[in-house]
């Protein structure tokens, strides 16, 4: 099997496994890790039905038994309610600390089952089995967990390293389009902030962007983005300082989620926000000229929105409000990551109420 091993040295060192087909190799990798326990796999409704046998299957040929709960599917369910409702069922099935989670899913179980992780009898083990883009690419890799509150995103969780990750670049081929699009933005987003071998491939691509056409280079794909992440979540683990680079672009694109209700999925924000910020950055003298054409063409190429998603129309007002209280918002300051040219970008701290010289519709 064509597997690629990305090391990311935190304080507690683990691997990023990359490949087709790694799902079946779950309970093999995990021995390696811990002696065979009971693995409590959460997932959600879309996923559980696909995956969750091939996994189970897996973990019990090493010798380990296992529970599962999932959750329905959607970002409505990363909250207080599913979390209570974990914990419970991890208490009823006597999962000790010796035991582990397995993280089964995208973004939304593997911020809740990091949580649980951390969180649960003062924490025990967990892994991350991505199944989707955004996962694979950023959210799996770099120990934030989280849940959201009525107040906001990712209001409440811990910093835990996962014990290791085990990406299958198969699961991608379940992906809807939209997802596989969605995900692409954090891609996109580590070629920008320097990683070139992503931005020869998006610069390249010459068919349409789908799972079919671009199959045989995800597993580079998603390697080259995991080694970027691991890069920065090692110089700054627990995001005082140069982690902010991963922000590119989410400034704004948190606005616009937010104030689209969050129709508007993550990665589309986060292209819109990219865009605009390389439009500011050009006119104000930050940005090299002709990096923002650079970045629409290839958020075009793969079909991520280039700014307000045309069914929308939101004034600079409305968009300034969310980021007045962006929770990474220092007091009064504000750090923007500003790109340089296309493959550089960076940290611009300015004051708060500067923000809406920024935003240039
Ligand atoms: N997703 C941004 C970070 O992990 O810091």
């Amino acid at each position: 099997m064509n597997t690629t091993n990305v090391i990311v040295k935190t304080s507690k060192e683990y691997v990023v496994h990359v490949g087709p087909g790694l799902m079946n190799a779950c309970g093999k990798i995990l021995a390696k890790l811990i002696k065979p326990c009971k693995v409590g796999i959460i997932s959600d409704s879309n996923v559980a039905p696909l995956y969750l046998n091939t996994v189970s299957e897996s973990l019990s040929s090493a010798g380990f038994t296992s529970v599962s709960f999932a959750f329905p599917a959607g970002e409505e369910s990363k909250n207080v309610s599913t979390i209570s409702s974990i914990w419970e069922f991890l208490a009823e099935n006597e999962i000790t600390r010796s035991d582990c989670l397995l993280a089964l899913g995208g973004g939304v179980v593997g911020d809740i089952t990091g949580f649980a992780a951390a969180s649960f009898l003062r924490g025990i083990p967990f892994i991350q089995v991505p199944t989707s883009l955004l996962a694979a690419v950023d959210s799996s890799v770099g120990g934030k967990t989280a849940i959201d509150l009525k107040a906001g995103k990712n209001l409440a969780g811990a910093f835990l390293q996962p014990l290791t990750v085990i990406c299958d670049t198969n699961a991608i081929s379940t992906l809807p389009q939209k997802f596989l699009v969605d995900g692409t933005a954090e891609v996109i987003k580590y070629g920008i902030l320097g990683n070139k071998e992503i931005l020869k491939i998006y610069e390249d691509l010459s068919v349409p962007y789908t799972y079919e056409n671009i199959k045989d280079i995800l597993p580079e794909i998603i390697t080259e983005s995991v080694k970027m992440k691991a890069d920065f979540v090692i110089r700054d683990e627990f995001d005082n300082g140069d982690r902010k680079f991963l922000n590119l672009g989410h400034t704004i694109g948190h606005s616009i989620e937010q104030c689209a209700n969050f129709k508007v999925s993550h990665g589309y924000g986060v292209a819109a926000g990219m865009a605009l910020i390389a439009k500011a950055g050009e006119k104000l003298g930050h940005t090299e000229p002709g990096t923002y054409n650079y970045i629409c063409n290839l958020l075009n190429k793969v079909g991520l929105p280039t700014g307000i998603p045309d069914n929308l129309s939101f004034t600079k007002e409305e968009l300034l409000a969310p980021a007045a209280k962006d929770k990474k918002r220092n007091g009064k300051k504000l750090t923007l990551v500003m790109p340089e040219r296309k493959d550089k970008c960076s940290l611009l701290e300015i004051n708060a109420d500067e923000f809406s010289n920024y935003i240039i519709l």
